[in-house]
C-alpha cells in the first residue's frame, strides 16, 4: 500500500495513522494544506472495503477541504480524518478519546469536527483529549451541530444555480430530488418544503424516507432510482462517487446541487456534466456552510455576524463561479478549482 505515489496523493503535508488496541481505534488523518492556516475538516466514521478504500478517502477529502476553505475566504487550511469502523467494537467515547489523543499528537496543525458517522457526543469525548475539536455542544463558543448550517448554504446555493440557469431562483413547484436524508438531508427538505418545492426522497434507511415522507408530503423512490427521478434538481446528500459515468448518463435533472462530498466519480465526470448540458454545482463550494459554522468555533468568536457574513460571501462565490463557467463554456469544477488555487497561491 502507498501513499507518496497514491493517485489522490497531492504534496499532502502530514499523513498520521493512528491505532489502540485497548479500544480498536483505526485511524487516519491527513492534513493537505496549512497554507491559509491550521487545517479543518470533519472526521468520518465508516466502515471501508479496504485500508486502501480509507487511504484514498482520506487523501481526497482533505484536499477537497483545503479547496473548500479556500473559496468559504476562511483563514483555515484543509485536513481530515477517517476512523475505520470495526464491526467487531463498536464507537465507544474511549475510542473517540484515543482518536483525540491522535488528533492532539499534531499540536494545533489540525482541528476535527463531525463528519458521516460521527454525532456531537462523540466530538465532546474528543474534547476530552485535545482542545483542537469543534462542533462541539457545551463549552466556549460551541457551535454545536453544523449540518443545519451546511443545508442552508445547499439551500441558497441550489437557489443561486436556478437563477443562473433559468433566470429565477423560486423553488415554489420546482421538484428536487433528494438523495440521502441524515443530519444535512432531513434539513435541507426542511427548507425546501418550507420554500414550496416538491420533494422526491431516498436513502437506505426506511425509517429516514417514512420520515421525509410524512413530514414533507416526499414521494419515496428506491436508492437505485433517485439519479434517474425527472426533476428540476438533483440533490446528492448521502456518499461521494455518484456522479459515475453510468448516473450522468441516466441523470434526470438539468441541475446537480447538493451537500456530498466529492461527488464527481472521476477526473472526467465535470466534463461529461458538461457534454449533457447539466448544470453541476461545485460540491465544495456549495457545501462549505459547515465548516464556516465550525470555524466560528475555531475562531474563539461568539458574533452571529461571523457566520451570515461568510455564509453569503460564499453563495456570492458560488454564482459568481457559474456565471464565469456559463459564459466561458466550461465547468463549473474547473472555476472553482482555479477560484480556490488563486487565493492559495495569493500574497
Ligand atoms: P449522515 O450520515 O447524517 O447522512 C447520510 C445519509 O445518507 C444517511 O441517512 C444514509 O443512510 C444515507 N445514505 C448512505 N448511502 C446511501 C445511498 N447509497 N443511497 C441513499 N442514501 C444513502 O451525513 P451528513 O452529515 O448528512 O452528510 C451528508 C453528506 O454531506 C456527506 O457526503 C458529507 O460528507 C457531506 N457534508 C456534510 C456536512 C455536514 O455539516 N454534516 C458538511 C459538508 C459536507
Amino acid at each position: 500500500m502507498s501513499v507518496f505515489s497514491h493517485p489522490d496523493f497531492d504534496g499532502h503535508e502530514r499523513v498520521l495513522f493512528a491505532t489502540d488496541p485497548e479500544t480498536g481505534l483505526r485511524a487516519i488523518i491527513a492534513v493537505h494544506s496549512t497554507r491559509l492556516g491550521p487545517a479543518a475538516g470533519g472526521c468520518r466514521y465508516w466502515r471501508y472495503a479496504s485500508e486502501e478504500a480509507a487511504i484514498a478517502d482520506v487523501l481526497r477529502l482533505s484536499r477537497g477541504m483545503t479547496y473548500k476553505n479556500a473559496v468559504a475566504g476562511l483563514d483555515l487550511g484543509g485536513g481530515k480524518a477517517v476512523i475505520l469502523a470495526d464491526p467487531e467494537k463498536p464507537k465507544t467515547p474511549a475510542l473517540m478519546r484515543a482518536f483525540g489523543r491522535a488528533v492532539d499528537a499534531l499540536g494545533g496543525a489540525y482541528w476535527t469536527a463531525e463528519d458521516v458517522g460521527i454525532e456531537v457526543a462523540d466530538m465532546e469525548a474528543v474534547h476530552a483529549s485535545t482542545r483542537f475539536v469543534a462542533g462541539l455542544a457545551s463549552g466556549a463558543h460551541a457551535s454545536g451541530d453544523p449540518s443545519p448550517v451546511t443545508a442552508r448554504g445547499v439551500f441558497e446555493g441550489m437557489r443561486r444555480a436556478l437563477r443562473v440557469a433559468t433566470g429565477s431562483d423560486a423553488l415554489a413547484g420546482r421538484t428536487v430530488a433528494v438523495q440521502g436524508l441524515g443530519h444535512v438531508g432531513a434539513n435541507l427538505c426542511a427548507l425546501l418544503h418550507g420554500a414550496g418545492a416538491r420533494l422526491v426522497v431516498t436513502d437506505i434507511d426506511e425509517g429516514r424516507i417514512a420520515k421525509a415522507v410524512a413530514a414533507y408530503d416526499a414521494r419515496a423512490v428506491a436508492p437505485a432510482e433517485i439519479v434517474a427521478v425527472e426533476a428540476d434538481v438533483f440533490a446528492p446528500c448521502a456518499l461521494g462517487g455518484v456522479l459515475s459515468e453510468d448516473a450522468i448518463a441516466r441523470l434526470g435533472a438539468p441541475i446537480v446541487a447538493g451537500a456530498a462530498n466529492n461527488q464527481l466519480a472521476d477526473e472526467d465526470a465535470a466534463e461529461r456534466l458538461l457534454a449533457r448540458g447539466i448544470l453541476y454545482v461545485p460540491d465544495f463550494v456549495i457545501n462549505g456552510g459547515g465548516i464556516i459554522n465550525v470555524a466560528r468555533e475555531i475562531a474563539g468568536s461568539d458574533d452571529p455576524a461571523f457566520v451570515e457574513t461568510r455564509l453569503s460571501r460564499m453563495v456570492d462565490n458560488l454564482e459568481s463561479i457559474l456565471i464565469e463557467a456559463r459564459d466561458a463554456g466550461v465547468s463549473p469544477h474547473d472555476v472553482a478549482v482555479r477560484f480556490a488555487q488563486r487565493r492559495l497561491a495569493g500574497p
